[in-house]
Order: structure tokens, then sequence, then C-alpha cells
């Protein structure tokens, strides 16, 4: 009789690829975007309050263009993923979010009307994709008073940020914001 051994070990190697990272891993993982987020943020928000203190809001509109990529890139860099800040109402062109992300978002936003914390709302999962799996992570970043400086309703924005906002985003959709609604997300991915 020939042994089912071989088969059997094949079939749970290739199982094993398939099932991709392990509960463990992929907890890990999580906990590292978390980071890798939280970093974004904290360094993006500092240089952001610091340049609205030195050259007010059209200036810091200035920062933020050149900073925000940088900052993005250097934490993607730091931490080992591709990580960017994306918006359905997107002010820098490159920030419009895939299918993946502007599901994450509306989801995050249900689970804040529901009376989910805003500073702890985020989601992760690990998605098949033709080219292989992918972990992909999602952290809100809700509206506070300062950002209605430069996103909030554009009867009430300084004639300065408009006009700097129309030479620089031509094709800005990020206004009309209010206190409470999620402006974007910090969207974290690694191929694996
Ligand atoms: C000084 C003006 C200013 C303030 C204040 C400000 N932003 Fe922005 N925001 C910008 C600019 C300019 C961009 C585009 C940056 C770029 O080119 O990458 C931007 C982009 C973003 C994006 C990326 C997605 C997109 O639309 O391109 C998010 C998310 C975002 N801002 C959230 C916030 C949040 C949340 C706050 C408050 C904590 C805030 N912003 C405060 C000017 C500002």
């Amino acid at each position: 009789m020939k042994s089912t051994a071989p088969i059997l070990a094949t079939l749970a190697l290739l199982a094993g690829c398939a099932s991709g990272p392990t509960a463990e891993e992929q907890a890990a993982m999580a906990a590292d975007a978390r980071k890798a987020s939280g970093a974004l943020i904290q360094k993006l928000g500092g240089e952001l309050k610091a340049a609205l203190g030195e050259k007010g809001p059209d200036g810091a509109i200035g920062v933020c263009k050149e900073r925000a990529p940088q900052i993005a890139a250097e934490v993607s860099k730091q931490f080992g993923f591709e990580v960017k800040r994306v918006s359905p109402k997107n002010r820098n062109p490159a920030g419009v979010p895939d299918a993946w992300e502007a599901e994450a978002q509306a989801g995050l936003e249900k689970r804040l009307a529901a009376g989910e914390k805003p500073e702890t709302l985020d989601t992760w999962q690990v998605v098949s994709t033709p080219t292989g799996k992918q972990f992909r992570y999602a952290k809100a970043l809700p509206v506070q008073p300062l950002c209605l400086t430069c996103h909030g309703d554009p009867a009430t924005l300084a004639d300065s940020v408009k006009a700097r906002l129309a030479a620089d985003y031509p094709l800005d959709k990020a206004t009309g914001y209010a206190p409470g609604m999620v402006r974007g997300i910090v969207s974290v991915k690694r191929a694996l």
C-alpha cells in the first residue's frame, strides 16, 4: 500500500501558506500599526501646532503640504509599513481612499455614531489580493476644533486660508467639516 504521508504533508504545507499569519502574529502587527499611526499623528500634530503659532494658518498650510507626505514616508520606513492619510473628501490629490480604506472609514464612522470613543477608533484585517495577502489597518482621525481652521465650513474660513487653499489645492474637497466628524483615516498596509 502506498503511503499517503507525502501527499498529506504537501497539503498541510499548502494550507499553511494559504492561512497566512497566526492570530498572535496578526495581533502583533496590529500593535505595530497602532504605534506607526500614533507616531504619524503625534509628529504631524506637533509640527502643525508649532507652524500655526509661528506662521499663522495660511503659512501652516505650506508646512502641512510639505511635511505631511515627508512624515508619512519617514514613519513608513521606520516601521516597515506603507503609512498614509486618506479621506473620501481629500485635499491632497494622492489622498483618495481605495475600496478597503473607504469601507474601513464607513465602519469606523458607524462605531463612532454608536458611542465608541474617538481616540481609540481603529480596525484591521488580513485581506487576500491578486498579488498575495496584505495586512491592512485604519485609524480614524476625528475632527477637533483646531482642524476647523483649515477644514471647517468655507463661510467661516479666513480669506487668507481660502486663497492659499485655492492656490495650492485647486481640487480641494476637504472643507465643510464639524467637530465629531471623521476627517479621514491613517491607513497602514503591509504585504505579507
Ligand atoms: C493649517 C491648516 C490645517 C489644519 C489646522 C489641519 N489641516 Fe488637515 N490638511 C491640511 C493640508 C494643507 C492638507 C493636505 C496635505 C498634503 O498635501 O498632504 C491636509 C490634509 C489632511 C488629511 C489627509 C487627507 C486629505 O484630505 O488630503 C487629513 C486626514 C487631515 N488633513 C486631517 C486633519 C485633522 C484631523 C486636523 C485637526 C487635528 C487637521 N487636518 C488640521 C491643512 C490643515
